[in-house]
């Protein structure tokens, strides 16, 4: 069995601690631990998370391998500091069956580099027509308990109380994509003054917010869960801030580049900026990051959308709609949150491991930096400056909007059970 000394590390930014890893376990925490025939990783300075856990990743296998795959997405994932992903249903063919659930799961434990989850759709094809097999996927050797169309909202208020009603038998839950279909036919970009000025077709705030109110009084009126992917505007936090205080079953999550990017940046033209949900006003940036802070939005969830460059170096019309996350994902809430001061580092612990395998119900990870826990874990230099390099990425794809960007913060290593997946910043 291997053994690992991680040294003097600041342990959720606090104290600083040694941590001896044996075999897949934390064996020891606290000062002056001996190395013995551990292998040593200096780490003053540095800051020891539990491994990263994201509830949103697009791994595109099977059917888009050009953009990503398993093993190059959890490559990514692993660069970022993740040890878990949740990998969306809408690949080729859908993940709507347990035959295809259990590809993806399988892929995962042939990765090496971090787990997968699979995500089951929630309707056939992401149809919204009829409901996919949720039990046989829940019933799986992927045990999926994450339901979602992503890509598509959910928009038939009767196909979506049914999935409530049904995932509750096993306690699943429902993660919304939350897009009105209609009030956002040819939308290209959020509505507002920029869109206006540009011409391009707007994409209303109202679209996302009608949704997500009808869907928590779904879930209040079947006494289920639901789970509301990315949102993106002010109006959104306040119906969920609404429905939380009701009592209301509802966790919601962010994505980075909601926390830092505008719809200014659609100016440029240039589609890397182009995502759903689009990227809003600086008044919803900030109202995301105080929800966030304060809890209203439970969690930080990547989206990460590969898309290969013909189908983003292109008119803006014509592009596809994402970005890639995973590697940078961390780097932009230290500089949103951490930096602004409304997080310090064990409410980021919270909000991008603890809290996504509790909404996702997946064990083994999410769990505390202490002996006896399993060692997943993510070490970061959070002193670096860097500009973000896409050609260095693990991923296949390279459609990240901070190109250039100067960005906080570095993972140098990341443990999976004890494995090192990442060692100074590279991975192994
Ligand atoms: O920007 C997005 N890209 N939003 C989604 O909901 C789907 C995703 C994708 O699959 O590319
Ligand atoms: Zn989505
Ligand atoms: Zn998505």
């Amino acid at each position: 069995m291997s053994k690992t000394l991680i040294r003097g590390a600041k342990v959720l930014g606090g104290e600083a601690q040694d941590v001896l890893i044996d075999g897949e376990t934390i064996a020891q925490v606290g000062t002056g631990l001996e190395a013995g025939d551990a292998t040593v990783v200096e780490a003053e300075g540095k800051i020891l998370l539990p491994g990263l856990v994201d509830l949103h990743t697009h791994l595109r296998e099977p059917g888009r391998e050009d953009s990503e795959t398993v093993l190059t997405g959890t490559r990514a994932a692993a660069s970022g500091g993740y040890t878990a992903v949740f990998a969306m249903a809408n690949t080729f063919p859908v993940a709507d069956t347990a035959g295809v659930v259990e590809q993806v799961w399988r892929l995962g434990q042939e990765s090496g580099y971090c787990d997968v989850q699979p995500i089951g759709a929630v309707t056939v094809g992401l149809e919204g027509k009829q409901l996919a097999e949720l039990g046989a996927m829940h019933d799986s050797a992927a045990g999926v308990k994450v339901f979602s169309d992503d890509g598509k909202c959910v928009d038939d208020a009767v196909i979506m109380r049914r999935a409530l009603e049904y995932v509750k038998a096993f306690g699943g839950v429902v993660a919304q994509h939350a897009q009105e279909p209609r009030l956002t036919e040819g939308a290209q970009m959020n509505e507002g003054v920029v869109s206006a000025e540009l011409g391009l077709g707007g994409w209303p705030a109202v679209a996302e917010e009608s949704i997500i109110a009808r869907d928590v009084l779904l879930a209040e009126h079947v006494g289920s869960r639901v789970h509301i992917c990315h949102l993106s505007t002010a109006g959104s936090v306040e119906i969920v801030r609404w429905a939380k205080s009701r009592g209301i079953d509802v966790t919601a999550e962010v994505t980075p580049h909601h926390l830092l990017l505008t719809d200014e940046l659609v100016r440029s033209y240039n589609p890397v900026y182009k995502v759903n949900p689009p990227l809003r006003t600086e008044k919803d940036v900030m109202a995301l990051r105080e929800a966030l802070a304060d809890g209203t939005i439970d969690i930080v969830a990547t989206d990460h959308a590969p898309h290969p460059h013909e189908d983003k170096d292109c008119e803006w019309a014509a592009a596809a709609m994402g970005m890639v996350g995973l590697e940078t994902a961390l780097s932009v809430v230290q500089q949103t949150m951490v930096e602004t001061g409304l997080l310090d580092w064990a409410g980021v612990a919270e909000r991008m491991s603890y809290a996504p395998a509790v909404i996702g119900r997946l064990e083994g990870h999410g769990r505390p930096v202490a002996a006896g826990e399993p060692a997943n874990l993510t070490l970061v230099d959070a002193a670096y400056r860097g500009q973000v390099d896409p050609a260095g990425f693990a991923s296949r794809s390279r459609n990240t909007p901070y190109q250039g960007r100067e960005l906080p913060g570095r993972v140098t290593h990341t443990f999976l059970r004890g494995r090192a997946t990442v060692v100074d910043g590279k991975l192994a």
